[in-house]
């Protein structure tokens, strides 16, 4: 959509962008949740983390990842020596879907103008993807996400080239314990870059 590309570049701040995002109907989610959900961490930080959509919890919060895959994805960085406020944690959808689904497409590309706006004002070096959703959005592919996970690609986000990688998500991990041997070696890729 032009009119949210146009508003999203407009602005110069994140509290600018926060503002637009407040004003903005582009996005079917925003009727249902009930409250935006911008960031958690640091406006300017090294590591910017993408997951896929807030839940219950992020929702009435109105932060990203504040629940209980909020908890591990903290211990997962505190793993590598980082608190939150080394890091710009976020989604790719700024609203709750209705009973957690997954964001269809349209949502996120309508949410796709401000993640991008986003990225330019944190200026992060690394971007991690958490979770398959988040993956597939921000690289443009369409593979799961356990072919994704642990290869560095990059991201553009207005003239700069973001190197970035995907993980598991702490949700998944949650479920299955045995993965996090996997998340493991990507967290100490990430640590590696930084
Ligand atoms: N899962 C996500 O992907 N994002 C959140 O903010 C919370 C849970």
């Amino acid at each position: 959509e032009i009119g949210a590309r146009r508003i999203a570049r407009q602005a110069g701040s994140l509290e600018a962008l926060e503002a637009a995002l407040k004003d903005f109907n582009g996005c079917g989610l925003k009727a249902t949740a009930t409250k935006l959900c911008f960031y958690r961490g640091a406006p300017a930080a090294d590591l910017m983390i993408v997951g896929e959509a807030p839940g219950r919890d992020e929702d009435l919060a109105g932060k990203p990842f504040v629940g209980r895959a909020g908890q591990l994805l903290d211990k997962m960085l505190a793993a590598i020596g980082l608190s939150e406020s080394d890091v710009h944690i976020t989604n790719i959808v700024y609203w709750r879907p209705p009973g957690n689904r997954t964001p269809t497409p349209q949502e996120a590309l309508a949410c796709r103008p401000f993640l991008e706006r986003q990225i330019e004002l944190v200026t992060p070096k690394i971007l991690v993807a958490v979770g398959g959703a988040a993956a597939k959005e921000l690289f443009g592919v369409t593979e799961g996400i356990m072919r994704l996970r642990g290869k560095w690609r990059e991201v553009a986000a207005g003239e700069r080239k973001i190197p970035a990688i995907a993980t598991l998500h702490p949700a998944y991990l949650l479920r299955t314990p045995a993965a996090k041997q996997l998340a493991w070696q990507d967290l100490l890729q990430i640590r590696s870059k930084l």
